[in-house]
């Protein structure tokens, strides 16, 4: 599939792009009995690894993250984009804008971050028009799921935040059913308004490709912040 994107083969993720056959290896076949076995060392990928690490999912063509993370250099970003055209979309503007502090993975997110991501790796997963799997039979591929708020509570660290924005209104029941179940006074997350990054435009909830897409269609959209427990 081109996705629109007519010179794929023009775009170069060189410097960006994680290798996956290097940097992500099988994970072990213990790892049932050794869950953490199979966590990967992702500051390393960073040219300061020392950085607090914020992780973008379903990055599409990257704005957002050459949007905001010129405007915080001391923070490193992970696009993660399965979409391998998308993904190289996304890595080449990260190339072209020189910045050192995003890097861009081309894998399925929500097992990444259940396999492969450390506890308290990250500072904030951002989680933007993910994709809203309308048909019954389709929900189960979601990436709000119970088992991913679960997974982002492991990963953020204390008083981290899962921040979400979509404009599929069946996709935000669904999510809104979920929170209920892990926000206060149920579950383990607080849950506060969704901040806009001062990279958004005027009337902008967040300025991805997707939301300027859609705001031209004239559709409404809905946002929120997650907040883990400072004690994990
Ligand atoms: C509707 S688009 C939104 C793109 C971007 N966030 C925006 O707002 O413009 C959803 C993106 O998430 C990607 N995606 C969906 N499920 C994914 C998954 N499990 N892992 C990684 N990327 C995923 C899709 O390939 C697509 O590029």
């Amino acid at each position: 599939m081109s996705f629109g994107l007519s010179n794929v083969k023009d775009l170069d993720p060189t410097g960006v792009g994680i290798d996956l056959a290097t940097a992500v290896p099988p994970l072990p076949d213990d790892i049932l009995q050794r869950p953490s076995a199979g966590h990967l060392p992702i500051h390393s990928w960073f040219a300061d690894p020392s950085l607090p690490l914020e992780i973008e999912i379903g990055s599409g063509k990257g704005t957002f993250l050459v949007q905001q993370a010129p405007t915080q250099p001391g923070t490193n970003f992970l696009g993660i984009e399965y979409a391998h055209d998308f993904y190289l979309s996304a890595a080449d503007r990260i190339r072209r804008a020189k910045l050192p502090n995003v890097r861009m993975l081309c894998i399925d997110a929500g097992e990444f971050i259940h396999w492969r991501v450390p506890d308290g790796a990250a500072t904030v997963v951002h989680l933007y028009f993910a994709d809203p799997w309308p048909k019954t039979r389709h929900n189960r591929r979601r990436m709000v799921q119970d088992r991913f708020l679960q997974d982002c509570l492991r990963v953020l660290k204390p008083g981290g935040e899962l921040r979400i924005v979509t404009d599929h209104n069946d996709y935000w029941a669904w999510m809104e059913e979920h929170f209920a179940r892990w926000t206060k006074p149920n579950g383990p997350y607080a849950r506060v308004p969704f901040l806009s990054p001062p990279t958004a435009r005027e009337g902008e909830v967040v300025g991805t490709n997707f939301e300027r897409k859609y705001r031209v269609e004239g559709r409404d959209f809905h946002a929120t912040t997650l907040v883990a427990p400072m004690v994990p």
